[in-house]
């Protein structure tokens, strides 16, 4: 693994029932060992694994509430 010299350190924000945003370029270290990797400016980590791109956020986490129909 290879590790480098910031000119400072690299900001990591925590949201509320959300992702994790991490300032990119990242690899991500996957619990198979598997390293994912992103050159995106700003990467969203998925913390509630229901995203279809984990480990990227793919806005899953966001509840869906359904439009009931009309009781009669
Ligand atoms: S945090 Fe967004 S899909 Fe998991």
């Amino acid at each position: 693994m290879r590790y480098e010299a910031a000119d400072r350190a690299r900001r990591v924000t925590v949201t509320q029932d959300g992702p994790v945003l991490v300032e990119g370029p990242v690899e991500v270290v996957l619990d198979d060992g598997s390293i994912a990797t992103s050159d995106r400016f700003l990467v969203a980590l998925c913390t509630c694994r229901r995203s279809r791109r984990y480990p990227w956020c793919d806005t899953s986490h966001r509840q869906r509430v359904r439009s009931q129909p009309d009781a009669e």
